[in-house]
């Protein structure tokens, strides 16, 4: 059996394309855009890359799009004096400061002063807390786009087992949340999991988020198993001097035994940005005091 591969890129264009058309919507009943305002410091060039992307994809999902770019030096007084301007600013709903950022600003506290109802990240404490309790809040946008191509392939994950490989707050540990609330029953593994190979093999679902390219091998993975890969690794090419893209999966070997498998690239990466869209557009709709019809978002 070949793995059917889950392409993440058709499903983010259809969603991008549905968020599109609810934000022309909500432009006619608010009388203005939702917007999503977007902060770098510094001049990361991967950041400088998602940021522009992220821009681009806003204003072509007819919202829109603040960009702020502060100085590798700012300081965090002043970065959170930006923060707290777009936290009263009537334009904004959404507020992504882009990570990571330089090594002297504390990321908890610049996180933490943004405004819950406008972090569209999903990485405050209180929308953390919100998933946690269920209570409705904001879900970091790569766990939350994993858990929509799981629903669309599945349909129902009761009673599934799921494994979440690594445990970070952006990724693992939001994951986890969702796949529970979902009525799985999950297990969260990591670097000190003992016998990794023996507890995924028990899985029905498995979302790789390491960051150890083609960690996870096709005999670790029970057959028909749906394999989300988050990783996106950077490692070198046949060809001499050249780079290229592998997750956290072994695609082509684990292909010959799962039942469906997302692919690098192509795969979980292109969600990001679309749920991105999507929680900026409920942002707004919630900010305005708007009802949103149907809640299939
Ligand atoms: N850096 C890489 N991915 C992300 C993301 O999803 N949000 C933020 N704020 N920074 C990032």
């Amino acid at each position: 059996m070949i793995a059917e591969r889950i392409d993440g890129k058709a499903f983010a264009q259809s969603l991008r394309e549905r968020v599109g058309r609810l934000a022309a919507e909500f432009a006619c009943k608010a009388g203005r855009k939702a917007g999503l305002a977007v902060v770098l410091v510094g001049e990361d060039q991967a950041s400088q890359v998602y940021v522009r992307s992220k821009g681009k994809a806003t204003l072509e999902a007819n919202m829109a799009s603040f960009e702020h770019r502060l100085p590798a030096d700012v300081s965090g007084a002043e970065l959170l004096a930006l923060v707290e301007r777009l936290n009263v600013d009537p334009a904004v709903d959404g507020i992504l400061v882009q990570l990571p950022l330089p090594g002297y600003l504390d990321e908890q506290a610049v996180i933490s002063a943004i405004s819950p109802d406008k972090d569209v990240d999903g990485f405050h404490v209180i929308n953390a807390g919100r998933l946690s309790v269920g209570q409705t809040g904001f879900v970091p946008c790569t766990p939350l786009g994993c858990m929509m191509m799981l629903t669309d392939r599945l349909g129902d994950l009761s009673g599934l087992e799921a494994v979440v490989i690594g445990r970070s707050n952006i990724v693992g540990k939001p994951m986890a949340q969702l796949l529970l609330d979902a009525n799985a029953t999950v297990t969260i593994a990591h670097s000190r999991t003992k016998n990794l190979p023996d507890v995924v093999r028990r899985a029905d679902i498995v979302v790789a988020a390491v960051g150890r390219p083609e960690m996870v091998r096709k005999d670790w993975i029970k057959p028909g198993a749906t394999v989300i890969d988050v990783g996106i690794n950077r490692v070198a090419a046949a060809e001499e001097g050249k780079t290229r893209l592998v997750g956290d999966v072994a695609f082509d070997e684990v292909s010959e035994v799962a039942g469906a498998i997302t692919p690098v690239p192509g795969g979980v990466g292109p969600m990001t940005i679309a749920v991105l869209l999507r929680n900026t557009l409920v942002a707004a709709y919630r900010n305005a005091g708007i009802a949103l019809a149907g809640d299939d978002l």
